[in-house]
């Protein structure tokens, strides 16, 4: 008598385990990585930016930025004409450092569809904002679905969107983007600062792309505690009729 209900207490407890284990849902598979050459690449015309953006580090940096930061980037990629219609050494004047912040103005750290841009609050902060209110780009409607983007030196209007996808929107531009705070001076200040050691090879210091982010979101955590929850108050279900059991034999 005593030995069968043992069994059949065993039976349950057996019973309610394989449930719990089959209850626990295999983690869904991360969504697919973002290959920003490839969209670039595929877009045919973008050799410089892909250049660039490999020389300052930022395509690593937005691409492992991409997996964990829950407000997306948008990049405003210039063609490679833009390029190549800028004043001849613009670019190679620039030190390493103001390279980065050149590629971290093309880039605000949150993903804008071109709805969103025809309504956003100027000026929008990008990956190169240090104070509000600096490095900022403007953004004004042109009828139905036009939208014109300002750095208050250069002024042009996104083309093609290369994707339109969260977590992240690449916008072609036919113009680079020239921040004030780089190319607002009319006079040209030919170096009296200090020049950099061209033997040096410090790497700039590259800010974090995801820094804008926040936190990433804590809903992983969240769900898993409840599993968590849900197993105990099963096993304590277990536990107790077990225990009701044993009571009842004796
Ligand atoms: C991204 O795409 C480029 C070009 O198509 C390819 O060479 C590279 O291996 C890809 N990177 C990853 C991580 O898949
Ligand atoms: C951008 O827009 C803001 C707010 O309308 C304005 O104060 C600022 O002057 C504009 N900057 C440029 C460069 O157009
Ligand atoms: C938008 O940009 C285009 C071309 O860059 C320019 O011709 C047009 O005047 C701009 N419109 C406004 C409202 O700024």
């Amino acid at each position: 008598m005593a030995s069968k209900s043992f069994t059949l207490i065993l039976l349950i407890l057996t019973t309610f385990l394989m449930a719990q284990t089959q209850a626990q849902a295999p983690a869904p598979a991360p969504s697919g990585a973002v290959n920003l050459t490839a969209i670039l690449e595929k877009g045919g015309q973008y050799t410089t930016l892909i250049k660039l953006l490999k020389d300052t580090q930022q395509l690593t940096q937005i691409e492992s930025q991409l997996k964990s930061n829950s407000q997306g980037f948008t990049l405003f990629a210039p063609t490679d004409n833009a390029f190549q219609s800028l004043k001849p050494g613009a670019l190679n004047d620039l030190s390493d450092d103001k390279k980065v912040k050149l590629i971290l103005f093309h880039v605000t750290p949150k993903y804008y569809t071109i709805s969103d841009l025809l309504t956003v609050s100027n000026p929008v902060r990008t990956q190169a904002t240090e104070e509000e209110g600096t490095w900022g780009l403007n953004f004004t409607g042109q009828g139905g679905n036009q939208v014109n983007i300002s750095t208050g030196v250069v002024q042009t209007q996104l083309n093609n969107a290369l994707r339109e996808k969260f977590p992240l929107a690449v916008y072609q531009v036919d113009k680079v983007l020239l921040p004030l705070e780089l190319f607002g001076t009319t006079k040209t200040t030919h170096s009296s600062e200090a020049p950099s050691p061209k033997g040096s090879k410090s790497t700039p210091e590259i800010p974090s792309v995801g820094k804008a982010g926040g936190a990433p979101s804590p809903h992983g955590d969240k769900k898993d505690t409840n599993a968590a929850n849900g197993r105990n108050v099963a096993f304590g279900l277990v536990v107790g009729l077990a225990l009701i059991c044993i009571e009842a034999l004796h």
